[in-house]
C-alpha cells in the first residue's frame, strides 16, 4: 500500500467579529471547494475546522508533504474564503495570505503547516491539535511530555515498545538551523532549548531504530512558521498546529491529551504581547472572548482507513477537562490582575506590537546620566 499524507494546513483570513471566530460562510466556501478537490480524486477526504478565527483544513492524499497541488488547493481554498471575508467585511479579511500569487508551496507565504507522511498501520489513530492565540512553542512542553516524560506517559516505563524513547528534531527557528536529539538520553538538553520556547521549537518526533515503527516517518508534527519574520512586522500571532499519532507502541490516545490537563503558561493572548493560560476547549467554546483569549487549543480524533478520516471525535468535549478549564480561569485571573507589567505583559524583546521605541524616543531629550 501506497503511504498516506496527512496535511493540516490554516490561515486566519477573517474573523467575526474582530479575531473571536471563524464565520460559517467560510468554513462552508471551504469545505466546497474541498469536496471538488475530492470528487476530482486529488484528496482522499478532508475536514474543515475553526480554531478561535483560524481556518483550518485537514486533508489526507497520497502526494507526500510539501506537495504543490495540495498546498495550491489549500491555497485556493484561504483565497476563496478572503473574497467571502471581503465582501462581508469581516475582520482582517485575507490578513495570512502575505503574498499576492501562490508559488510553488504555502511554506513562507502566511498560512501554518503541519504535514506527515507515513505507512497506514493496521489501526491508525490521529489526532489534530489547533490552537489560537499563541505561538509554536505553545507545543513543546505538551509534545515533550508525550514522547518524553514518563510521569505523564506511563507506556515509556511499561510498554517495552516505548521504553526506548524517541527522537525530537528541535529548531532554532531565529538562527534556521535544526539538531537532531534523542531522549531518554539527552533529556536535559532537549529541555535547556525547548524550555526556551519563542527560539527553540519541536518540529518532529521520530521512533528509534529498531521499534515497531519505521525510524524514517515521523509519528507528531508542529507548524512553526512565525509569521513575524515572513511578513517583518506585527500580523497576527502564528497560531500553531499539530498532528500526532497514536498507540501500539506510540503514546496511547489518553497519553497524548495527558498534557493538555494541565493549563501551562503560553505567549500570545492580547495583541499577540501577554502570558496567559492555554485553555483546552470543546469545538463549540473555540472563540476567543475574554481579552481576545485566553489561548486555546482544540484536539479532534480521527481513525484513518486507507486515508479515509473517521471522525472527528471532539476530545476535549469531556467533564475531565472541567477541572484544566477552572484553573485556566483562575490563572486568567491573576495573570490579567498585573494589566500592563511583565510577566503578564511580553519582556520587551518578545513584544509583537509595541509604542515602548516612540515614547523613549520622545523622552530622550529628558533623560539625565545618573551619577
Ligand atoms: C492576537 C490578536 C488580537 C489582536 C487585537 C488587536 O493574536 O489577534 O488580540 O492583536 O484584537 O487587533 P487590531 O490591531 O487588529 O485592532
Ligand atoms: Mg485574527
Ligand atoms: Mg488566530
Amino acid at each position: 500500500m501506497s503511504k498516506i499524507t496527512v496535511s493540516l494546513i490554516k490561515a486566519d483570513v477573517g474573523g467575526l467579529p474582530g479575531h473571536v471566530t471563524v464565520a460559517d460562510e467560510l468554513i462552508k466556501a471551504a469545505e466546497e471547494n474541498l469536496q471538488n478537490a475530492k470528487d476530482s480524486g486529488l484528496i482522499i477526504d478532508f475536514r474543515v475546522f475553526r480554531a478561535g478565527d483560524d481556518l483550518e483544513l485537514v486533508m489526507t492524499h497520497t502526494k507526500g508533504v510539501d506537495n504543490e497541488e495540495i498546498h495550491k488547493l489549500a491555497w485556493d481554498t484561504f483565497e476563496k474564503a478572503t473574497a467571502i471575508a471581503k465582501d462581508l467585511k469581516l475582520y482582517g479579511a485575507g490578513q495570512d495570505l502575505l503574498s499576492d500569487a501562490f508559488s510553488g508551496n504555502v511554506r513562507g507565504m502566511g498560512p501554518g503547516v503541519a504535514e506527515m507522511e507515513f505507512t497506514e498501520r493496521g489501526a491508525e489513530p490521529v489526532i489534530a491539535f489547533m490552537m489560537d492565540k499563541t505561538e509554536p512553542g505553545a507545543f513543546n512542553l505538551p509534545i515533550f511530555r508525550m514522547f518524553a516524560d514518563p510521569f505523564n506517559t506511563a507506556g515509556l516505563v511499561i510498554d517495552p515498545n516505548l521504553h526506548n524513547g524517541f527522537v525530537f528534531e528541535i529548531w532554532d527557528i531565529y538562527e534556521h538551523k535544526r539538531v537532531l536529539m534523542r531522549a531518554p538520553e539527552e533529556m536535559y538538553d532537549i529541555l535547556a532549548l525547548i524550555g526556551a520556547k519563542s527560539r527553540f521549537v519541536i518540529k518532529r518526533v521520530f521512533p528509534k531504530e529498531g521499534g515497531k515503527l519505521p525510524a524514517d516517518e515521523p509519528v507528531a508534527v508542529i507548524s512553526t512558521e512565525k509569521l513575524y519574520q515572513i511578513a517583518g512586522e506585527y500580523v497576527g500571532k502564528d497560531d500553531p498546529v499539530a498532528l500526532v499519532r497514536a498507540q501500539s507502541g506510540l503514546p496511547a490516545v489518553g497519553e497524548v491529551l495527558e498534557p493538555f490537563a494541565f493549563p501551562h503558561l503560553v505567549s500570545g493572548w492580547m495583541r499577540g504581547s501577554h502570558n496567559g493560560p492555554l485553555m483546552p476547549v470543546p469545538f463549540n467554546y473555540s472563540k476567543c472572548t475574554r481579552f481576545d483569549g485566553p489561548p486555546r487549543v482544540i484536539a479532534a480524533g480521527f481513525q484513518l482507513a486507507n486515508g479515509r478520516l473517521v471522525g472527528p471525535v471532539d476530545l476535549f468535549d469531556d467533564p475531565a477537562y472541567d477541572y484544566t478549564r477552572q484553573k485556566a480561569v483562575e490563572i486568567a485571573e491573576y495573570m490579567r490582575r498585573h494589566g500592563p507589567f511583565e510577566p503578564h505583559r511580553l519582556p520587551m524583546e518578545d513584544m509583537e506590537y509595541t509604542t515602548l521605541p516612540k515614547v523613549m524616543d520622545r523622552l530622550k531629550d529628558r533623560f539625565e546620566s545618573i551619577e
